[in-house]
């Protein structure tokens, strides 16, 4: 059985390949939080196949960060990893600090990083709320605010984008569907939500962008518990009408396109890439 290829496995659960990524974001310095694994590291490698130069920021995933440094620079582009807790404000400050002394500038920031760490509610430590809030939540709102701050310094550069600065906050399918077991989750990703669509209002004058990407089960480290074995697989699939796993070039590619100025007038969304796991299944014979 282990000799099996995941295509052999999950003979259902294929992703096509056949998208191609233009250089559309060629010229334009991005910043992925959590860039070592999961979802940024896709999303990482999308925007660098994509053209952008790209700051791999990681907390304690160096291995991860490199390989996918490696990989865009060995691709022709431009990147370089780098250390910091993202719900520390003076380690933000100084990723920012030298973000713009290596690439000048910000245009792109993927506010990725995230934790889960989940516990029964009545059994959930105030540290378990904790760290899931500040790195989920506070972390995002320390770098979006840098992010603003550079993008309102600099404002429009017409031969970049079109946009003075594009922030795409990755929540969850989990801001809109409650999570029995994962309270503090849940709860960082609707503040998500609403931080993110708050950001937007205020700053879409500057002719700033904020959006959303809410990803559902994407195959990666965080939730191989729910993909890793047939049975548990098969259980997952009952949540998610498309039938497929989500890959983490799912999300890259559509990260890609919502930074791009193809994307240019959409503001304060959250883009749900869930193969329909927000369209309540359950209902789907029943009701
Ligand atoms: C969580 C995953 C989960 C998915 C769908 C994500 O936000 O991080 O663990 O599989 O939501 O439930």
């Amino acid at each position: 059985m282990d000799s099996l290829s995941y295509e052999e496995k999950y003979p259902d659960a294929v992703m096509p390949t056949k998208c191609h990524l233009e250089k559309i974001l060629k010229g334009q310095k991005a910043l992925v939080t959590g860039g070592d694994s999961g979802i940024g590291k896709g999303v990482a490698a999308a925007l660098g196949e994509a053209g952008a130069d790209v700051v791999v920021n990681y907390h304690s995933g160096e291995d991860g960060a490199k390989e996918i440094v490696n990989k865009i620079c060995n691709a022709g582009g431009n990147a370089y990893a780098h250390q910091a807790d993202v719900s520390k404000e003076d380690e933000v400050l100084l990723m920012f600090q030298q973000m713009f002394h290596e690439f000048g500038t910000i245009d792109i920031l993927i506010n990725n990083a995230g934790h889960q760490k989940d516990a029964p509610f009545h059994e959930m430590t105030l540290e378990q709320w904790n760290t899931v809030l500040n790195v989920n939540l506070t972390g995002q709102f320390l770098c979006a605010r840098e992010a603003v701050r550079e993008f309102k310094r600099r404002g429009v550069v017409k031969d970049i984008s079109c946009s003075a600065g594009k922030i795409i906050c990755i929540s969850s399918a989990h801001e809109v569907i409650p999570w029995a077991g994962h309270v503090n989750y849940a709860a960082s990703k609707g503040g998500v939500m609403l931080m993110m669509k708050s950001i937007a209002q205020e700053v879409a004058p500057y002719r700033i962008r904020a959006n959303s990407i809410a990803p559902g089960a994407i195959r990666t480290p965080i939730n191989i518990s729910a993909w890793k074995t047939p049975e548990s697989y098969n259980e997952l699939m009952k949540l998610v009408p498309y039938n497929r796993i989500g890959e983490v070039e799912d999300i890259g590619r559509a990260a890609v396109w919502l930074a791009s100025d193809y994307a240019d007038y959409i503001n304060g969304i959250s883009l749900f890439i869930d193969g329909g796991m927000t369209l309540y299944p359950g209902f789907s014979a029943g009701g």
